[in-house]
């Protein structure tokens, strides 16, 4: 009953987080369009009034006229509208996930069994709790410091975007040393995403909330407050792309359980980039379909890095090979107890990921996948069922 109560609330906290990502991300896109998209305003007046770039939409049967001020309209209005709360939502809602999900069974989802640094693999739960919450804070203060030191006065733009991205591999690298695959991943792009919400927490509400208070009390704003909010809005648009990729990760091992999981993770977030540079190009009327090409070529080294050995072969070991009735018994004694119809496992109520392996049959139908996850080291998870080395040669050499 817990195990459904669980599963049921994880379902709930995913919809809402989803929902308020794409309404952030939404309006994220939305602005960068905005701004990109910019017109000098055509009216006299307009432009006496300090307006400097004004936009004409349409949308939703209505015609809307967007105005953006230079420093700042002569009156600021008592109703500005303010965005945070989709951000903070999509943070909140994010970390109740990974708590309920990741933290809440440690040893199955954190730990690395088969990390190649041993005290990694040996962790225990509540460490593994412990290295995750340092892992996703301590990836904020280190950017953070990052901008502050490189950039202290909102110059040197290039060099820290560099140091960023080295930043990101060395995340990337770390991960999937002290983290399962799947949690690596996860936990790579939730780093990127508290470095949104708290760009958006500690410098872009914050600095606004000082200019706004500086215009009402008849005072020039720090610019700095306003250069601050742009730089980390921008680091903000070159997230998003990789960060939703980190995110939807989770079903896809042969990515995650890879040897080289942080190349793959790497080349991705700098393909998720290039490709959204494009778009903000594009908004500002600039088409360099070299950007997109760029990233294509990053996921096509991503391909040629995750592609197995040669799929078709029959693996190791000539000669027999293992029979059905082998493989079920392995399947039997190592899979079933997790991956059942009504599972005797008691942290699930049903078959996770959907997978069962009740019949034969449905043993047969999965032979590809069974051996790709067994292969990896990626199931058993956590090897929980003590699968030996032996019985992993004998699914590799499992054929019909
Ligand atoms: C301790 C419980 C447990 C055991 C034992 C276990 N699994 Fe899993 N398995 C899971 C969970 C939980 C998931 C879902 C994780 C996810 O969403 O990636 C999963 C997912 C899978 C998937 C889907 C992977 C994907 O990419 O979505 C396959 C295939 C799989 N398991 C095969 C196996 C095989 C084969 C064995 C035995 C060698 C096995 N599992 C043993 C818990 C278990």
């Amino acid at each position: 009953m817990q195990s459904f109560l669980l599963e049921f609330a994880n379902l709930l906290l995913r919809w809402l987080h989803v929902i308020a990502a794409i309404a952030w991300i939404g309006e994220s896109i939305y602005f960068v369009m905005l701004d990109n998209g910019l017109k000098k305003p055509k009216a006299a007046e307009d432009r006496d009034k300090g307006v400097f770039g004004e936009m004409w939409a349409v949308h939703g049967g209505g015609f809307y006229h967007n105005q953006k001020y230079a420093t700042a309209p002569a009156k600021l209005p008592d109703d500005l509208h303010w965005s945070f709360w989709k951000s903070y939502t999509t943070w909140l809602s994010g970390f109740a996930l990974f708590v309920l999900l990741y933290m809440a069974n440690p040893s199955f989802y954190l730990v690395n069994p088969s990390s190649s640094w041993e005290w990694a693999a040996n962790l225990s739960g509540a460490e593994a709790n412990i290295l995750a919450l340092a892992f996703l804070f301590g990836g904020w203060v280190v950017y953070n410091e990052l901008c502050k030191r490189i950039s202290p006065n909102m110059e040197r733009d290039g060099l820290l975007s560099l140091a960023v991205a080295v930043l990101m591999v060395v995340v990337a690298y770390l991960s999937v040393q002290l983290f399962s695959g799947r949690a690596a991943f996860l936990l790579t792009g939730a780093v990127m995403a508290t470095a949104m919400s708290a760009n958006v927490f500690f410098w872009i509400i914050p600095g606004q909330r000082r200019m706004v208070a500086a215009m009402k009390a008849g005072e020039t704003p720090n610019p700095l407050d306003g250069k601050r909010g742009k730089q980390r809005s921008v680091h903000n648009t070159y997230f998003t792309l990789p960060v939703v990729l980190l995110m939807i990760s989770n079903h896809y091992s042969f990515a995650y359980n890879h040897d080289y999981a942080w190349v793959i993770m790497s080349l991705f977030i700098f393909a998720g980039a290039l490709i959204r540079q494009f778009f903000v190009l594009m908004h500002s009327g600039k088409i360099q379909p070299a950007y997109p090409a760029a990233g294509t070529a990053l996921i096509a080294v991503a391909l040629w890095v995750a592609m197995p050995a040669d799929p078709g072969a029959p693996a190791a070991g000539d000669g027999e090979g293992t029979s059905m009735a082998e493989v079920t018994t392995i399947i039997e004694e190592r899979c079933v107890q997790c991956h059942a119809q009504s599972p005797s496992h008691a942290s699930f109520s049903s078959a996770p990921a959907g997978v069962a392996y009740d019949s034969e049959d449905q043993i047969r139908r999965q032979m590809s996948q069974i051996k790709q996850v067994v292969e990896s080291g990626y199931m058993p998870l956590g090897n929980m069922t003590n699968m030996t080395d032996e019985e992993r040669e004998a699914i590799a050499a499992w054929r019909e």
